[in-house]
């Protein structure tokens, strides 16, 4: 094992009807004013907004909203909120929504307790924010891990740069599956595909051998695929989008990086691809990782023959891959670029500035140039 500190900041509330536990205990220990964070309407028309907006006023606080947090949060949005949060001496960040919601709280909390610019300040000055508004989070959509950790996915679209912003964990995270049976279901498959490959892109990266990480990480896509195919067969199994609620933690958690380096190049290349397209992020994963675990199965073999017999029961590190992209198709997600969602036209030209753009991991199976991240990108086309 590599060297790790492990800390959990994040006090997590599973199962069904936990929010209002987890706020009133939670929520006593928080100021007075608290932002409830939400994005485009989802929580308004399925009843989740309704209720812990009660559950804040019966607590007396004082309540400042702010809406319409996009998929794919904006810099522009987490400068929003900050400024709201500043002008009304917001005491606490409660965040309601998926990934997106999260991650555009936990940045807009370090940035309401800054005076300087938090990019200019982590990719400029390499400095990282060491103070935030305590932020909470009710996960109604699952998959990208993003309640327990302090990383956050930003897109900056002046700079068409989509990539990691720290801010702060979560001090709490409600994970009431019921809350997610309003996800549509391509959504629901989506962000289970991001947990998969969260395991996944974790397990691809250096590591001593033998070590309980890389059991764990195999048992975490396991499962997720387990309960993807339950849900293929019935997409109201609760159950299942519970196991998958936990799954998406776990696999974002830290728990499977102790004493690990990580690849997530598929991730780098997806976050371009969205800062250019703004994609769905699990869609854009399930387009490259075929694509990409092709280019470099000779430089992983053992781990992926171990992924091909653990995951999918299939004997080489080629047969894996393929029952991969298999598994993909039978989800009904996207294989093609041309499938995913797009703001503009996916042409060569756009390809190779996502490719020269896309950020190269070094402690992965095999460093990429940006050559074959387009090669890459043209055979997703
Ligand atoms: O905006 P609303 O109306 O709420 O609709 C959302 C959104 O359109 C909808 N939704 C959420 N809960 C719902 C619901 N619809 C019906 N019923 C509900 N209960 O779902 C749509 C997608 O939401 P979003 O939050 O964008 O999805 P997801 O959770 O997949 O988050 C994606 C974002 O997280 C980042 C991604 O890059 C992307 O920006 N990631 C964050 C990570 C992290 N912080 O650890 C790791 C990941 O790798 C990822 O990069
Ligand atoms: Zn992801």
């Amino acid at each position: 094992m590599n060297e790790f500190t492990f800390a959990y900041p994040t006090k997590v509330y599973f199962g069904e009807g936990t929010a209002e536990k987890a706020l009133k205990a939670e929520l006593e220990r928080a100021g007075q004013t608290v932002m409830l964070a939400y994005g485009g309407g989802s929580v308004k028309s399925n009843g989740i907004y309704d209720e812990i907006r009660g559950i804040l006023e019966e607590a007396g606080k004082e309540i400042i909203d702010f809406s319409g947090i996009m998929p794919n949060p904006t810099y522009a949005k987490v400068q929003e909120g900050a400024a709201l949060a500043k002008e009304n001496g917001v005491d606490f960040i409660l965040a309601l929504g998926g990934g997106s919601v999260i991650d555009c709280c936990k940045v807009i909390s370090a940035q309401a307790k800054l005076e300087q610019d938090i990019w200019t300040m982590e990719y400029a000055d390499y400095k990282f924010p060491t103070d935030g508004l305590p932020v909470g989070a009710v996960v109604t959509a699952s998959g990208t891990g993003a309640e327990m950790n302090s990383g956050a996915v930003i897109t900056c679209e002046d700079k068409n740069w989509k990539g990691p912003i720290l801010g702060t964990a979560p001090v709490f995270a409600v994970l009431d599956p019921s809350y997610t049976a309003s996800v549509p279901k391509m959504q629901v498959l989506s962000g289970a595909f991001d947990t998969l490959s969260h395991a996944m892109e974790t397990d691809l990266g250096n590591s001593d051998k033998d070590n309980v990480s890389d059991d764990v990480a195999l048992a975490v896509m396991r499962n997720t695929v387990v309960n993807m195919r339950r849900l293929l067969t019935d997409i109201n199994d609760m159950q299942a989008r519970g196991n998958l609620m936990w799954d998406s933690a776990m696999a974002e958690n830290g728990i499977l990086k102790v004493g690990h380096l990580t690849d997530f190049q598929a991730h780098q290349i997806e976050h371009q691809l969205g800062a250019y397209t703004d994609c769905n992020h699990g869609q854009g994963l399930a387009v490259i990782h075929p694509v990409y675990y092709r280019h470099i199965v000779n430089d992983a073999r053992e781990k992926f023959t171990r992924f091909a017999k653990e995951v999918f029961g299939k004997d080489t590190a080629e047969e894996g891959i393929e029952a991969l992209a298999a598994f993909i198709k039978e989800c009904g997600l996207p294989t093609r670029l041309s499938e995913l969602r797009s703001k503009t036209e996916i042409t060569p030209e756009l390809l190779r500035s996502i490719a020269d753009t896309s950020n190269i991991i070094k402690c992965g199976p095999r460093e990429l140039t940006k050559d074959e991240i387009y090669d890459i990108l043209t055979e997703c086309m």
